[in-house]
């Protein structure tokens, strides 16, 4: 039997400073051997956001102790490996830096190769982790930064149908948790609030649901949460809008995944299972992962969930993400410098900006 791989994963590209060990099963699925994953939380809470210069520093002053709290719990050696993964983008450039020169050096030092890799691309194929999936499946990206719908044909072939054209989703559940004063991070945050509350009580806009395609817009919501939040009187009143939020994020990313399915059946017309992945940090949301099920049903797609461990930010899934690339000998070598911006389909439209028309 072939050699099973083991990889060390770094991510340092935003808040979360993690590093994993990840062994591969030979059956496309992986064993996480550690995940250690150390949050941001209390130096960015007071700012109510991530601030890159603090995150970085916090990154320098951890990642040597996360990497080796991550070998240890592994059981392995830098000698056990067969090779370095690192997120070098899309990210926050400052930070990215951190754990590219250390994934850099420990290789280098170590004589292991190094993979430079997309963060997306991580998300993309974290749930294939703990599911067997085959390619092509249609892939829900919801986190951030980022919020798009592709089709992941093959790893490294990823075809974008939709993004948004303004606020991602974890952005406008972190904006609206600002508003609301609900606390930080605001996801995890306007969840807990909004079961206090009636998700029927406010009514608010879906920008663009009815026309272009499966792309999405969240501005708009968020400007009115702000506008209906000068209103509220009560904390009921609070949890109200909160829920009611999250019931509109939820009626929007139903429609759209609806379009998206269509167009996937469209462009992918062979008869095998069609799966529906949803990725990313927002896709840690029990009410969207429940509204997506429903969906999924209604469309005949098999819905696929990474376990939360997986949802947010973590070094498995770049550690994972560098094993597949190994195996199919796609080193990412001209993409070794860290980038803000690296998306996964080049040939995508960047739909963001003044005068856009859809
Ligand atoms: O993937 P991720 O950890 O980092 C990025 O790549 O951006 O996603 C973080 C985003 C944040 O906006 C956070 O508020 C959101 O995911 N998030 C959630 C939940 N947990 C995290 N949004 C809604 N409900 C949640 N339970
Ligand atoms: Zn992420």
């Amino acid at each position: 039997m072939e050699k099973k791989l083991t990889f060390l994963g770094i991510e340092t590209s935003c808040d979360e400073t993690a590093a994993s060990v990840v062994q591969e099963n030979g059956d496309g699925t992986a064993k996480v051997l550690s995940n250690i994953v150390s949050s941001q939380i209390k130096e960015h809470e007071k700012f109510g956001g991530v601030v890159p210069e603090i995150a970085a520093r916090a990154h320098v002053e951890n990642i040597d102790f996360i990497i080796q709290k991550a070998l240890d719990k592994s059981r392995k050696k830098i000698k056990d490996l067969d090779g370095i993964a690192a997120t070098t983008g899309p990210g926050l450039v400052v930070c990215l830096h951190v754990g590219y020169n250390i994934g850099k050096s420990i290789a280098t030092f170590g004589k292991k190769s190094f993979l430079p890799i997309n963060h997306l691309e991580g998300h993309a194929l974290s749930p294939s982790i703990e599911n067997k999936i085959s390619f092509p499946y249609l892939l829900l990206l919801v986190s951030g930064g980022h919020s798009q719908y592709l089709i992941v044909k093959d790893l490294n072939n990823y075809k974008q149908i939709g993004t948004t054209i303004d606020d991602a989703v974890g952005e406008a559940f972190d904006k609206t948790a600002k508003i609301l004063n609900l606390g930080y991070p605001g996801g995890p945050s306007v969840e807990k609030f909004a079961k206090l509350g009636n998700k029927n009580s406010y009514i608010l806009p879906q920008p663009i649901i009815n026309r272009a395609g499966c792309n999405l817009s969240l501005a708009g919501l968020k400007t009115d949460v702000l506008r209906k939040s000068k209103n509220i009187r009560s904390n009921q009143d609070k949890y109200n809008l909160a829920a009611s939020f999250q019931e509109t994020i939820n009626k929007i990313l139903r429609k759209k995944t609806e379009v998206a399915m269509n167009k996937f059946k469209e462009e992918v017309s062979n008869n095998s299972t069609k799966s529906f992945v949803v990725a990313g940090g927002v896709a840690a949301n029990e009410t969207l992962r429940k509204s997506l099920k429903e969906i999924s049903k209604k469309m005949s797609f098999k819905p696929i969930f990474p376990s939360k461990e997986f949802c947010g930010d973590n070094a498995a899934m770049i550690a994972w993400a560098g094993i597949q690339r190994y195996r199919k000998k796609l080193f990412n070598k001209k993409n070794e410098t860290v980038r803000s911006r690296w998306p996964l389909d080049k040939e995508a439209p960047f739909l963001k900006g003044p005068g856009l028309k859809l």
